[in-house]
Formats: structure tokens, sequence, C-alpha cells
């Protein structure tokens, strides 16, 4: 069966390709390659022994969408990646957040329409909540004003999808990630990010191996137990796994509704002070860090309520958190003997 991944050579997109292939599906992958490498595909091929083709992609190109379906007449899934990720950014250039991120997807759907493609998975995220009062957060928790034009992205895309499907024939799901860290345990592949990254755990490896000369601990004046903000982390084989599982829900025709919603991630959270515990523990470095400011713009604290994917999907994640740093330590270490 075939899959078209967008934003295939990324990070989660590249993880999810490993994961569809090793289940036995035909993997398409579309990218622009402005956030990742090419060399990619190969490094996948190095894990699972299979080539996925590779199209060289930019999605906002109309025309080059509507190429890749006549060329791949055979798609009956797609998992919908693509998009631009930097929250800093999107606030500084917002028009490229907005241009890009909906018009892919207006063009997939389009496409969708089309070519009569059965199966969309799209890659929301828990931004979609903003602060909630009660955690852990279910699906059905308010949505919030977005802080960033990128998180706005992600609300406006999923409105899309759900006014969009109500006269289509195809399914879709929406998978709202809470964050995503670790790399494959091959050290293969893993979060590869052009320029500097702003998330916690690149900013973690990248100091314990000398690439940054300390960690800035956002905030310990939070209302949490260790006054550090509070995150539901998730091993980045789990978040690909839950796509695989939703495809195979829609597979076996499971799934009850034209439009499903599932929170991924563990359902536990952990404060930045417990993440850098961890890693120091596994890696056996001692992570130099120092309290600053609050970044403007982080919520306090967030995790997920996973019953419902854990139910209908039939997924939950295994992975805890000193196999996430340990991996993603493993990753940095691989990343630096390549360079
Ligand atoms: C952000 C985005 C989220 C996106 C995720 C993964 C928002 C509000 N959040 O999440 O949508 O899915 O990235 O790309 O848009 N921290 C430090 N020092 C650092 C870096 C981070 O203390 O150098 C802290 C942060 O303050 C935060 C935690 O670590 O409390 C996690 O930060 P980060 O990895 O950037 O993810 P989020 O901001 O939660």
């Amino acid at each position: 069966m075939k899959v078209l991944v967008t934003g295939g050579t990324g990070y989660i997109g590249s993880h999810t390709v490993v994961e569809l292939q090793h289940k036995g599906f035909d993997v398409v992958i579309a990218d622009n390659l402005v956030n990742s490498y090419q060399e990619t595909v190969d490094r996948i091929a190095k894990i699972t022994g299979k080539l996925p083709i590779f199209e060289h992609i930019d999605l906002t190109e109309k025309h080059r969408v509507d190429q890749l379906f006549v060329k791949y007449g055979d798609i009956q899934h797609i998992i919908h990646f693509a998009a631009l990720k930097a929250v800093g950014e999107s606030v500084q250039q917002p028009l490229k957040y907005y241009y890009n991120n909906i018009n892919s997807l207006v063009n997939i759907l389009e496409a969708m329409q089309k070519y009569e493609v059965k199966n969309l998975v799209f890659s929301s995220s828990c931004t979609v909540y903003g602060q909630s009062e009660k955690l852990p957060v279910t699906e059905t928790s308010p949505i919030k004003q977005a802080t960033s034009p990128y998180g706005h992205t992600k609300q406006i895309c999923e409105e899309i999808i759900t006014n969009t499907i109500i006269n289509s024939h195809f399914n879709a799901v929406l998978l709202r990630y809470f964050n995503p860290v670790g790399a494959h345990p091959s050290a293969i592949i893993g979060e590869f990010p052009i320029g500097e990254p702003n998330n916690l755990a690149p900013c973690i490896t990248q100091t314990a191996i000398g690439k940054r000369p300390e960690l800035k601990v956002f905030g310990n004046d939070y209302n949490t137990p260790d006054g550090t903000a509070i995150r539901d982390y998730i091993h980045v084989v789990d978040l690909a796994q839950s796509h695989v599982a939703a495809l195979e829900r829609f597979i076996s025709e499971k799934n009850q509704q034209q439009l499903e919603t599932y929170n991924i991630g563990t359902g536990k959270g952990f404060s930045v002070l417990e993440i850098i515990r961890s890693f120091e523990k596994v890696s056996g470095v001692k992570l130099k860090y120092k309290i600053v400011d609050r970044r403007p713009g982080d919520i306090e604290q967030i995790w997920a309520d996973t019953t419902l994917a854990n139910k209908k999907l039939k997924w939950k994640a295994q992975r805890d958190i000193d196999e996430m740093m340990l991996s993603a330590w493993k990753w940095e270490q691989t990343l630096n003997n390549t360079k």
C-alpha cells in the first residue's frame, strides 16, 4: 500500500517512514528540504534495507502537487508533516508561516479530492490547547487563542480539514503531538535541524558535547514542584508508531467518525530539571546550566490524557524518559562524528 509522507526527511517524518517500511508500506516522500537533508533518505534505507521514493517538491506549488499525484496514481494514504515549525521565527515572519503551512495543506486536500485519496493523517500540536486550566488535557479541552503564528497555523489547518471533510469522501485523523524528543535507537537518524535549535533536548545535548557553553533554564518560579516548567515528552519512535496505528485503523475500517482527533503523548509530565537529571544519569555528563528569566510565550505546564489514543488506536507510548535522553545523546554523538 502506497503512502505519501510529506516532510518525510524531517525529524518526525523520517522516523515515521522507518516504522511504515517496517510494516510493509511503500513510501513516497515529498519534501522541499528547507529544514532537512536529502541524505536522510539513504539513512532511512540503512535502517530498513529499502530506499523510499523521494520527490523534491515544494507543496505550495499546486502544479507540482498535481504532477506528483499523476505520477503516483496509487497513493491511498497521506501523512502530512510538511510545515514550518519554528515558534520564534513565526512571530518575526508570520506571513511566511501562513503562506507555507496553509497553502501546502489546501493543495494536498484539493489533490485528495481530485485523485480520490482515502485517508489523511495530519500532524497537529498540543500548542492548540495553550495553558489549559484542567490537567491532563483531553481532546475536548478548550482550544485557546494561539500564542504564535505557528500555533495559529495548526489551529487553522485543523479547522480547514474539519470543514473540508463534511462534503468529501476521505477520512482524517488529527494527531496532537506533545513534546517529541530522542532519536532512533540505531542513532542513524535523529533531529537534524538546519540552524540553531531552540527546543530543550537538542539544547541539552549540544551543551553536553560542547557546541554551546551552557544550557539556559527558562524560569524556576513557575507554580510547579521544583519551579521549572512541565511538559509531556514523548520518544519520537513512539510518536512515529502512532501514525502507523492511525493508518491501520483506517485500513481495518475501525474509525467510527470521518474525522478523529487524538492526543499523542505519554500522559506524564516532567520538569526541565527532571529532564536534566535524567540526561546526566544516562550520559554520565555533568551539564552546565543556569537559571534565567522565563521565555516569553511559554506555558507553565501541560501533559496529555492519552486514554482515547490508547483505546481507539490501540497504541501506547512505551519508552521512558531515560531512553529518550539516551537516544538523543547517542544521536548527538553521531552528528558530532559525521561533521
Ligand atoms: C514548542 C512549541 C510546540 C512544538 C514544540 C516542538 C509552543 C508554545 N510550543 O514546545 O508547539 O510542538 O516546541 O517543536 O509553540 N527550555 C529551557 N531551555 C532551553 C529550551 C527549552 O529551559 O534552552 C524549556 C522551555 O522553557 C520549556 C521546555 O524546556 O519549558 C520545553 O521547551 P521546548 O522544547 O522549546 O518545547 P515547547 O516550548 O514546550
